[in-house]
């Protein structure tokens, strides 16, 4: 896949590699004995049956990345006054009361409260739109905003968009993923699944190679997990702020050092689609504390 060229020769291919395969280490299992119980009283399951449709590929169980996490990035996802994401949560609350555009209006104009009528989005995204095409979250809110609104369009990863799909995203809070992957979905489900297996970039690693292969393995200092979406967008402790699930593709992508695509892309999309599949049970987390 030609995105996926590396970047150039300067490091042998095989030498990177055995580098980072050296520094793939000492298996540990995810945390066993901890619940993610919110606000003392919101339970989320954050172990579930693994999908049909992974063949086993993951065992049994699939796991939330919450449960290779260390025990402070844990509590912080246990209280919504601990977790910085609430601010911005927050922010996306306000904008979604606020109007704006040439059209006058704001979300709510339409759409009255968000807890009633954005429960369940978060969970079935991205999504085959009415036109075929397949959108993510961010896709329907910049339409909302474009052709309803007739205001700017919110750049995928800015600070406003994560605020809102974060706003958005909590409304579908403890609700199993669940994202069409048969009928029409079925062929964008094919391509995403087709670019987790694929090898990229000079380490020539794919998606599966860390977190099918290695999930539970520490790489260098991070506890390796199985790269679930079901808590985005999430606060990242390492970055001390909001990230988008396309951000963390890109992020991915990177560290193997090959080229990536763009956030928002045809490519990312389809990525995204296969990999909510992947956990197609867990609860959505959003918006959750990551390392
Ligand atoms: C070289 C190993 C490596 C490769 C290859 C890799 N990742 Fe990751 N990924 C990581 C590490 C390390 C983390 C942070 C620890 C964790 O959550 O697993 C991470 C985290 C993630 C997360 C966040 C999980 C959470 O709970 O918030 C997602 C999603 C993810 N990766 C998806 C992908 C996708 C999709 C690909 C393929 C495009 C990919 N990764 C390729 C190493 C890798
Ligand atoms: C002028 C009215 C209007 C405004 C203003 C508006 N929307 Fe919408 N929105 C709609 C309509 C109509 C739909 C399509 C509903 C459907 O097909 O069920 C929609 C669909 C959506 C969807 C997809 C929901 C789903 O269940 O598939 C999201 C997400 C969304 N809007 C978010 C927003 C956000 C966020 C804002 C403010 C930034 C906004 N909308 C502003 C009318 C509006």
């Amino acid at each position: 896949m030609k995105p996926y060229r590396s970047l150039g020769a300067a490091t042998t291919v095989a030498a990177v590699a055995a580098m980072t395969l050296a520094a793939v280490t000492a298996s540990a299992d995810p945390v066993m004995d901890d619940e993610l119980v919110i606000n003392e009283e919101l339970e989320l399951m954050t172990d579930t049956p693994a999908p049909e449709h992974l063949g086993g590929v993951l065992g049994e169980t699939i796991y939330s990345g919450w449960r290779f996490r260390d025990t402070e990035t844990r509590a912080m996802q246990k209280d919504d006054f601990d977790n910085p994401m609430f601010l911005f949560v927050d922010a996306g609350l306000a904008a979604w009361d606020t109007p704006e555009g040439a059209a006058n209006q704001s979300c709510a104009d339409c759409h009255n409260s968000i807890e009633d009528s954005m429960k369940g989005v978060r969970a079935a995204m991205p999504r085959v739109n009415a036109d075929g095409e397949l959108w993510s979250l961010e896709n329907y809110v910049n339409d909302c905003r474009e052709t309803r609104m007739e205001a700017e369009p919110w750049g995928w990863n800015s600070q406003e968009m994560k605020n809102m799909t974060a706003a958005i995203g909590l409304q579908s809070r403890g609700m199993p993923v669940e994202v069409q992957i048969d009928g029409e979905a079925a062929p964008f489900w094919e391509k995403g699944k087709e670019m987790y297996y694929t090898r990229f970039g000079q380490l020539e690693m794919s998606c599966a190679n860390c977190h099918e292969d290695n999930f539970g393995n520490y790489i260098r200092s991070d506890h390796l997990s199985q790269g679930q979406v079901n808590g985005f967008p999430l606060y990242r402790l390492k970055d001390q702020g909001a990230v988008s699930m396309h951000q963390r593709f890109v992020g991915c992508v990177r560290d193997t050092r090959g080229e990536t695509f763009a956030p928002g892309s045809q490519e990312f999309r389809e990525l995204e689609l296969y990999v909510a599949s992947r956990g197609m049970g867990l609860p959505v987390e959003t918006p959750a504390v990551r390392h």
